[in-house]
């Protein structure tokens, strides 16, 4: 073997945080959760997944994230088969943080588990909180803070270890209209990454995605893979809300969400 095919050997996929799902079914015993599913996400696509409860949405981000195996099929990241921890950042449905941590010490217990050095972690930390608007609250008990904060850790706790893959599930359904407002006008502005965001919304996904896919009812399969092309970054959010272009996709992709789940 010539060097350079020693050096050709041992460079890694590039890390870019694409998804490429072949051919998935998942099964917990008799009960097949999801699938068959193809569906490739490219690098940088904010891809939101909509679909009735219990059509395996939930499945597919552990999937993606690595915290299961699919019973059949491939699911690579970034070229890769998913490892926990290493293939993605997660949201959960619920923030699972450590109630009697502060926030500081939620967002350390990340720094470290991504492996930054320890001198790192106070200029890491306020990055991470800046970046989901929670500066000067590292010293307050998670217990002390609000619902929509408490997701704001759980955010900034997924950004820590700076995965090219963000993975969200359904993070803002148990807050109030207003604050998911803000906080998904945020999640736009603080991902710029490879993402996949469940929801049950069809506002939600429209304002988000820049390709929406509907699951069929379980075990789901893809019913609809739309592209999302709207002036995001050219008018405010409000805006955009209000637009007859919105109401149009909103519309669109609520029908296929009914049609889906009573197929
Ligand atoms: N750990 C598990 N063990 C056994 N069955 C499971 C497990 N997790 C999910 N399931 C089943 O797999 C199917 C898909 O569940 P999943 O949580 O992926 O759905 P979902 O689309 O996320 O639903 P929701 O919108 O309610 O969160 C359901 O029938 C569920 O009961
Ligand atoms: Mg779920």
């Amino acid at each position: 073997m010539s060097s350079s095919d020693t050096v050709e050997a041992a460079v890694e996929p590039t890390v870019d945080g694409s998804v490429r799902i072949e051919h998935v079914t998942h099964r917990y015993g008799p009960v097949t959760a999801v699938g068959p599913v193809d569906l490739t996400v490219p690098a940088g696509e904010f891809l939101v997944l909509v679909g009735a409860s219990g059509c395996g949405k939930s499945t597919l981000l552990r999937l993606i994230a690595g915290f299961e195996q699919a019973t059949q099929g491939s699911v690579r990241v970034s070229g890769k088969a998913p490892r926990p921890g290493e293939a993605a950042g997660v949201v959960f449905q619920s923030p699972r943080l450590f109630p009697w941590r502060t926030v500081q010490g939620n967002i350390d217990l990340a720094l470290r588990y991504a492996g930054v050095e320890r001198a790192q972690w106070p200029v890491r930390r306020d990055e991470l909180l800046a970046r989901v608007g929670l500066e000067g609250t590292e010293k307050r008990r998670v217990w002390e803070i609000s619902g929509g904060q408490q997701q704001r850790v759980a955010i900034a706790r997924a950004l820590a270890a700076e995965n090219p893959l963000f993975l969200l599930d359904e993070p803002f359904a148990a807050l109030d209209a207003l604050t998911r407002e803000r906080l998904q006008e945020d999640v736009r502005q603080v991902t710029g990454r490879t993402t996949v965001f469940v929801t049950h919304s069809a506002e939600e996904a429209v304002f988000l995605g820049s390709r929406i896919v509907v699951l069929t009812k379980a075990p789901g399969t893809v019913a609809l893979d739309l592209p999302i092309d709207l002036p995001r970054g050219e008018v405010d959010a409000d805006e955009l809300r209000e637009s007859r272009e919105f109401a149009d996709l909103r519309a669109q992709v609520s029908h296929a969400v009914k049609t889906a789940a009573a197929a």
